[in-house]
């Protein structure tokens, strides 16, 4: 049984590290070193995936923990299915999730890991095949719970729903985006945000769902507010708001953003990514500090 009150209160994102291809000449020392500092401030869950460079941020995980035999400190997170453009849209059949979840651990060096995420949703194969599927991973221990990304929660619900048949516990979180400023449009196709969305987020209040929430400094949009998904007068507003409660409080934009996400009436994980072992610690600081539940539903209003 997976216990999520050990963890950290935020989960380290990885899209950016590693290499698609590794270069001889370019050093994992840097690489290694950035990893030590995370451990060192007791960060030790990561947001991985199979997608991410292409496999490259699981091979430098694997070279890394190899190199410091600390598997048994982390907790990983890795995904899988993810789509192939035009070549396999569809990858949530038996065979393609075994062959990323194989990939996954073989890149890692490892023979389990602790979550497992269906990268996202393909509408297409049938719940209980997928249902099968992750409950066999269980079963074999080479997952010890899972999870969904860009799923809707009444998706998630059918899934649950279909694997009470062939023994599948229910989700141990759930990973949509999910920060202050809602979209005008998604990113990528396929991607689901819970970000303003209500019906999402009485039912992760009820079900006391925990959240891995991705890009939840908006991915550069408080930076640079202007021409991005988030640029919206709404979310102007809110980033007006925002600001006032971070210069009130002697903090940055970034870290009252956190805050404000660990305001939520449901348990919530920020996936978050910086290259700054100094701007992680701050986001850790902030984590650990929630906003006021009335200063939270003040800044998100409409
Ligand atoms: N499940 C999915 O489909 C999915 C999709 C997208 C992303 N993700 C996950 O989510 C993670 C994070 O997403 P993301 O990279 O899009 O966005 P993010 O975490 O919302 O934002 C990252 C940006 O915030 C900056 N930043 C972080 N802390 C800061 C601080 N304290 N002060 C100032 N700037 C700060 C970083 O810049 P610096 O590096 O300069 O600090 C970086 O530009 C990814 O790594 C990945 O693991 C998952």
């Amino acid at each position: 049984m997976v216990d999520l009150s050990s963890l950290p209160p935020l989960f380290v994102g990885t899209s950016h590290l590693g290499q698609v291809v590794r270069l001889p000449f370019v050093s994992s020392q840097p690489a290694f070193a950035y990893l030590d500092g995370l451990l060192e401030l007791g960060l030790t869950a990561f947001d991985l995936a199979a997608s991410y460079q292409a496999g490259g941020t699981e091979r430098l995980f694997g070279e890394w923990m190899r190199a410091r035999k600390n598997r048994e400190r982390l907790f990983l997170s890795t995904k899988g299915g993810h789509p192939i453009p035009i070549v396999a849209p569809h990858r949530l059949g038996r065979a393609a999730l075994e062959a990323d979840l194989e990939a996954s651990l073989r890149r890692l060096g490892t023979s389990w890991v602790e979550l497992y995420f269906l990268h996202r949703d393909d509408q297409v194969t049938p719940l209980e095949e997928i249902a099968r599927t992750l409950a066999s991973f269980l079963r074999a221990g080479k997952i010890r719970a899972w999870g969904v990304s860009n799923w809707t929660h009444e998706r998630l619900e059918a899934l649950e729903e279909a694997g009470k048949a062939v023994g599948l516990p229910p989700a141990l979180m759930t990973s949509p985006q999910y920060s202050l400023f809602a979209w005008k449009k998604t990113p990528w196709p396929g991607c689901t945000s819970i970000t303003g969305d209500r019906a999402a987020q009485e039912f992760l209040t009820k079900r006391q769902l925990a959240v891995l929430a991705w890009s939840p400094l908006g991915g550069g949009y408080l930076k640079n507010p202007r021409g991005s998904v988030y640029d919206t007068p709404e979310n102007l507003a809110r980033r007006a708001r925002l600001q006032a409660w971070a210069d009130a409080h002697g903090t940055s934009i970034e870290n009252a953003l956190l805050a404000f996400l660990k305001a939520s009436p449901f348990p919530v994980y920020p996936s978050v990514a910086t290259r700054s072992l100094e701007r992680m610690r701050a986001n850790l600081l902030a984590c650990q500090t929630p906003m006021d539940e009335e200063d939270a539903r003040r800044i998100q209003a409409p």
